[in-house]
């Protein structure tokens, strides 16, 4: 079996943070998202996987490289435009000859990995499994209404007025009987080859698609209030490793600091994670707080929030909370006068103030 990751689309929702950087790559408890993705496959026992890409490749295949380091055996292979999740199943058939593959979502976390749904694949050998949850928001997701004896009604993508609350996550099991109905479908009103469209063919033509649900967490970390829910999650599991300098500092909880790091006079309440060569000092680092390699934080208090590489935040007013801080950002308190608020913020960027 092989592996197929989506790690190409524009990523519109985590603008700013996506002008500049492939969304499958902003880190969840600082690894790359893409990351839980690639480990999963290996974890299946998957080795060789390709990786649907557009124009964020150099950044994807820069952080990715031939897979080795994962145990598995990447491929790249380029999209010319986002143009659907079948569409990228279309550009991958060379790629994936007669096997069947996992589909999995270069921006999907799940919890429990696919192994369990690889090995239920072997076994009952269906012509497509697919995985469902319930979600409160059924607009924002492909949703699969089932028929009284459970089977799979109909699919539809992100609908207006939802008959039922499954959505579907973003891994999905096939076999190449997918790639007649990737052929046979036409572009949706929002221009895009819909993997729902795909699937709803093959059962529209007597193939069996099995639906499992899902039950323990997944998340699309599309937007940034599932990025810090996921942050949360994955947090939830670590343990304790402090390998930097902690002079001063109380440490409570799960905590894992970065070598090279320093942190001073500080109090760290996990979970928490902070990279390598921090330099953290008269703050406080509060529950579900992931800081990236080189950040600076001084006289600042930090909760529920991602801080991403090289970024400064000094001498803040308030507490910071629930927020997503991009690269090399500086949010510091200044003295210059007039008293006032000063900005240079990118397009796209949110800002909420006291
Ligand atoms: O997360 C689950 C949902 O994922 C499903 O419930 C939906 O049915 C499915 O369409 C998908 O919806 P999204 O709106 O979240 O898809 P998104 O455009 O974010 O694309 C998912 C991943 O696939 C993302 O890593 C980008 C990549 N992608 C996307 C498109 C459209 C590609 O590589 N090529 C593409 O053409």
């Amino acid at each position: 079996m092989k592996g197929l990751i989506l790690s190409g689309g524009a990523g519109t929702r985590l603008r700013p943070i996506t002008h500049t950087a492939a969304k499958q790559l902003v880190p969840v408890a600082n690894k790359p998202v893409l990351f839980y993705g690639l480990e999963a496959m290996r974890a299946a026992g998957i080795t060789e996987v390709g990786i649907v890409v557009g124009d964020t490749r150099p950044e994807i295949e820069e952080a990715v490289g031939d897979g080795s380091r994962f145990g598995l055996s990447v491929t790249y292979l380029p999209q010319e435009a986002p143009l659907g999740l079948a569409h990228a199943v279309l550009i991958s058939e060379s790629f994936l000859g007669a096997e069947p593959f996992v589909m999995y979502l270069g921006d999907n976390l799940l919890k429990e990995g696919i192994g369990r749904f690889v090995e239920t694949f072997r076994q009952s050998a269906p012509d497509a499994l697919i995985l469902l949850q319930k979600v409160a928001d059924p607009r924002s997701y492909g949703i699969a209404e089932l028929n009284e004896e459970g089977c799979l009604a109909r699919l539809v993508e992100k609908p207006a007025e939802p008959r039922s609350d499954l959505a579907l996550v973003g891994v999905y099991l096939f076999t190449r009987a997918i790639f007649t109905s990737v052929k046979a479908i036409t572009p949706s009103a929002r221009g895009e080859l819909e993997i729902t469209d795909a699937i709803q063919h093959m059962v529209d033509r007597g193939l069996r698609v099995e639906p499992h649900v899902v039950t323990g967490w997944w998340k699309d970390t599309g937007k940034l209030e599932d990025m810090l829910e996921a942050n949360r999650l994955v947090l939830s599991t670590i343990e304790r490793d402090v390998q930097g300098d902690v002079p001063e500092t109380t440490i409570e909880g799960p905590v894992v600091i970065g070598s090279g790091s320093r942190v001073e006079r500080c109090t760290v309440r996990g979970p928490v994670v902070i990279g390598d060569g921090c330099r953290i000092s008269d703050s406080f680092i509060g529950p579900y707080t992931s800081i990236s390699d080189g950040v600076v934080v001084d006289h600042a208090e930090l909760e529920h929030s991602i801080v991403l590489e090289n970024s400064r935040i000094s001498h803040l007013g308030a507490r910071m909370t629930d927020s997503l801080v991009g690269r090399d950002c500086v949010i510091a308190h200044n003295d210059a006068r007039p008293v006032a608020y000063r900005f240079l913020v990118g397009d796209s960027s949110q800002i909420g103030i006291l």
